[in-house]
């Protein structure tokens, strides 16, 4: 199992929006959904695009280069071009931690 790898502090990421982290050499979104957090690969499986440079429209972030869309809670796609999800990674919060880690290593 991976380790858990502190991403963020509480309080560096404003509600709404998201900021791209390093997670075991994976490139990951990490978001606060009103003070919950969340992580997705960064990468729009339409054509590779930083989803971290997207619209965050409530639970959903919306890929700047073409339109696809994606639930910031589990990766999933929910509208064209992008037919295929985004890999999640468990969040958590430890203290002023904000940690996450690969379960695909698991
Ligand atoms: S690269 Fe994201 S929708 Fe095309």
């Amino acid at each position: 199992m991976s380790d858990w790898e502190e991403v963020a502090k509480v309080g560096e990421i404003e509600t709404g929006t998201c900021k791209s982290v390093d997670v075991d050499g994976t490139q990951v979104a990490l978001f606060n959904l009103d003070g919950e957090y969340y992580a997705i690969e960064d990468v729009c499986t339409h054509d590779g695009s930083e989803i971290s440079c997207g619209i965050v429209l409530g639970e959903e972030i919306m890929c700047p280069r073409h339109g696809a869309r994606f639930c910031i809670k589990t990766g999933e796609v929910l509208a064209p071009p992008a037919y295929e999800d985004i890999e999640s990674f468990p969040v958590r919060v430890k203290g002023h931690s904000i940690q996450a880690r690969d379960k695909r290593w698991d």
